[in-house]
């Protein structure tokens, strides 16, 4: 999918409603990455990057050539500045130089007259705090120009309270969708649902703030960056501050909660997730670039840590489990692999147990690390899995490479439940940490596919019902964290009900309207019936996805679509197709319903999809430290939260 990086923000006084940055949480010529307000883990690493730009041309233009002596300072609250390298004990980095290009508005994009600037540069790497408080740092450049940043290293207890956590991400999942999801799939009685979520069962739960460094709206990278890490960031970063260099590598590093807890406890760490694995929410965990799409380096990272950079003694990751076979087997294949490696192979020579489908994910033993791929690309939906599943044919998307249908693909549940049990055998008494993702309730809700979205979700909260009797079962229960919340919203929401009928017996959109009932006439779900519960006995699934009145659902924002809030019953939807490659010009997909209603879009042309928005997302938080995740706080806090509970503060200092 397309990720168009509108760089949005805003660039001194002079210049209100600007939209484009020349770089982002840099509004002076003087930049320092961490920026100001950074808070870090003591004892966590991280690179410090800083620029100094000379406009070569544009409005910013101001003549003078960058600037090669500028100064770096660091000082306590109590001690005074002294150079950074004496204060980490590091040697002075060499200067760098590069220059890049950016537009000052959407006139100056449109005309096509980019702004050159001059940058000069200096990176000191993996430095770390060895004293909680506030620091204050101080960038001298161009004679007497300053920029400072402040640093909060928290102070935070040094007990450890739980020896596992684990962090479920529903990609995308806001209150509304959960709302909506209890709706399909548990059974109401005048006002009183018979059964809850398990995520109902909850005894904590707080709400999160997601916007980014640099902008109010996130993707899934700087998200997952921030909750892994406690560093904010950038559109597409992965465990890293973005800078203007054209290195996509070699930009401003934070150690994850899975490189700490490997480094500082000898923890076993598995991640699990339905997307193709070099995606933003598991990547983020490992890799350290600013462009996400760099997948083929991606997945090396799980196994082998950063490439040609000492950064941790990162060892491979014990356990995971998701798709995208195309980043793991080499070009003979079609696949693309960083230096063309054959995945797989190297795994099993790491003494990976490498699996392709559920029957041999169930069979792996449970002391060897494992790594899972059971698809091409993204896995299936619940939905297809499970009610549609003749949708599973002709994908050629098997996980060897071979191009068969990958038909015998496990759920969130079953890999899950199968981490659990690698990680528990592999810990060794020092505890795990699973990441598990239900990525495709933020891919169903960009591509407008609600029904598959709330079966997402549904498929999450069935995971994490199995994931607490589990736990009780093998009498981790009490020593276990669990977490479930979100990286970001979708304008999602239900409004009524629709009977579809109805609709469809229309000839004009504005008698089509009229089948939609608001308040009174919304009427009860239908698709939770009594006397067939095919699904929903004990699943918590709907038994029927495809009644006549179905819910009136959509986003705030959207691309030209036509709908007719119907299950999509041949695979996910595709809303919008672009009518012209050059000019990316998105128009209603003129082959779906065509007996619904054509809804005009409100986003941009190039946008085939709904899009992330602003909204707050909930924190479910269970066992050992959950008083911690209540009331409303920032994404990086999820950070600061784990390592509390691990009890990482400060550790191997
Ligand atoms: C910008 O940098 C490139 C590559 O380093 C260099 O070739 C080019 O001359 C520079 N452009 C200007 C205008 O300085
Ligand atoms: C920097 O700017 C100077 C003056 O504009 C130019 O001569 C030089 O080529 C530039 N260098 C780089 C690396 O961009
Ligand atoms: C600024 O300089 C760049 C590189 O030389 C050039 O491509 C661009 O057209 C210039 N833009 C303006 C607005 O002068
Ligand atoms: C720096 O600024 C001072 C005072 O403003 C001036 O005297 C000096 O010449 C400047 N030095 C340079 C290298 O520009
Ligand atoms: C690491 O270095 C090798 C050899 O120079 C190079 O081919 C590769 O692209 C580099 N990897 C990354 C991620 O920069
Ligand atoms: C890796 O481990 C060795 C031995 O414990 C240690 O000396 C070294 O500093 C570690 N390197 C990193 C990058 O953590
Ligand atoms: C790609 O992988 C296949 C299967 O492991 C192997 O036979 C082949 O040599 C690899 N090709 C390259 C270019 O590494
Ligand atoms: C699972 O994968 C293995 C290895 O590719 C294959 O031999 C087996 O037939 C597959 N099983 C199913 C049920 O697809
Ligand atoms: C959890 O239960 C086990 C077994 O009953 C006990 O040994 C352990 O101390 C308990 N842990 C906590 C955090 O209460
Ligand atoms: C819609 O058009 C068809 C075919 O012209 C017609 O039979 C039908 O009565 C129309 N429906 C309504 C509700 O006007
Ligand atoms: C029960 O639900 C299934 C699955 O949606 C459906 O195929 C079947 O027709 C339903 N049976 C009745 C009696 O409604
Ligand atoms: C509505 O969208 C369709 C394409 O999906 C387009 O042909 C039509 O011009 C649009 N109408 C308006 C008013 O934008
Ligand atoms: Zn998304």
């Amino acid at each position: 999918m397309k990720f168009t990086i509108a760089i949005v923000g805003l660039l001194l006084g002079a210049a209100q409603g600007q939209t484009f940055q020349r770089l982002g949480t840099c509004p002076t010529f003087g930049c320092i990455f961490p920026p100001d307000q950074a808070n870090f883990l003591l004892g966590q690493f991280f690179d410090i990057r800083l620029e100094v730009h000379a406009p070569v041309n544009g409005t910013e233009a101001n003549g003078k050539l960058p600037d090669e002596k500028f100064t770096f300072t660091v000082a306590s609250s109590s001690g005074s500045p002294a150079p950074a390298a004496s204060f980490f004990s590091v040697a002075e980095p060499a200067l760098e130089r590069w220059n890049f290009t950016w537009y000052e508005d959407l006139f100056a994009q449109d005309a096509k007259t980019p702004s050159l600037v001059n940058v000069t540069s200096k990176a000191y790497r993996r430095v770390r705090f060895t004293a909680p408080g506030t620091y204050t740092a101080t960038l001298n450049y161009n004679n007497g120009s300053t920029t400072k940043a402040t640093w909060h290293v928290r102070d935070l207890p040094k007990t450890r309270r739980a020896k596992n956590v684990i962090l479920f991400i529903g990609d995308g999942m806001t209150t509304n969708a959960i709302t909506a999801a209890r709706l399909i799939g548990h059974k109401m009685v005048n006002g009183y649902y018979q059964s809850k979520l398990a995520l109902d069962t909850f005894p904590v739960i707080g709400h999160q703030m997601t916007h980014s460094i640099d902008s109010f709206i996130t993707d899934s990278a700087n998200s997952a960056t921030a909750l892994y890490t406690g560093h904010k960031s950038t559109v597409n970063a992965l465990g890293v501050y973005a800078d203007s260099s054209p290195n996509k590598f070699d930009d401003p590093k934070v150690e994850t909660i899975a490189e700490l807890f490997q480094r500082l406890v000898k923890g076993a760490v598995g991640i699990v997730s339905t997307a193709f694995l070099a995606d933003a929410t598991p990547a983020a965990l490992v890799a350290h670039t600013r462009d996400r799409g760099q997948y083929g380096p991606v997945v090396d990272s799980f196994f082998n840590g950063v490439a040609n950079y000492t950064w941790s003694n990162w060892t491979g990751v014990d356990v995971l489990f998701g798709g995208g076979a195309e980043n793991f087997y080499n070009s003979s294949l079609g696949g693309l692999t960083y230096l063309n490696r054959d995945q797989y192979a190297e795994a099993k020579k790491k003494g990976y147990g490498v699996v392709y489908n559920n029957t041999d994910l169930q069979k792996l033993p449970n002391n060897q690390r494992a790594l899972g791929v059971f698809s091409v690309s993204n896995m299936a939906k619940w939905l297809d899995r499970n009610v549609f599943t003749t949708n599973l044919k002709n994908q050629n998307n098997s996980a060897d490479g071979l191009k068969k249908d990958a038909i015998d693909q496990p759920g969130l549940k079953e890999m899950t439940l199968k981490a659990i049990d690698i990680v528990s055998a592999r810990s060794n008494g020092s505890g795990w940490f699973v990441m598990s993702e239900a990525a495709s309730i933020d891919k169903m809700l960009h591509v407008l596919d609600y029904d598959r979205a709330l079966g997402e979700t549904l498929e999450l909260d069935d995971t994490v019902r199995a994931t607490i009797a589990k736990l009780k079962a093998s009498g981790q229960l009490n020593d276990t964290l669990i977490i479930v919340t979100a990286d970001h919203g979708h304008g999602f929401d239900v409004t009524g009900s629709v009977d579809t009928k109805y609709l469809q017996a229309q000839n004009t959109t504005r008698a089509k309207r009229n089948a939609v009932g608001v308040y009174q006439n919304a009427g009860l779900s239908q698709y939770v019936m009594t006397g067939n519960l095919t699904y929903a006995n004990d699943s918590h699934f709907p038994s029927n996805w495809d009644p006549r009145y179905t819910l009136q659902q959509g986003v705030v924002t959207f691309p030209d679509r036509i709908e007719d809030y119907m299950v999509n019953k041949n695979g996910p939807r595709t809303p919008a197709v672009n009518t012209s490659a050059a000019l990316d010009n998105y128009v209603a997909n003129p082959k779906e319903h065509t007996h619904g209603i054509l809804i005009n879009g409100t986003l941009p042309l190039n946008e085939a999809q709904g899009v992330h928005s602003l909204t707050d997302v909930p924190v479910y938080a269970m066992g050992p430290g959950q008083e911690l995740f209540g009331g409303t706080y920032n994404n990086i806090d999820i950070f600061y939260k784990i390592a509390e509970v691990y009890g990482l503060s400060g550790k191997g200092l």
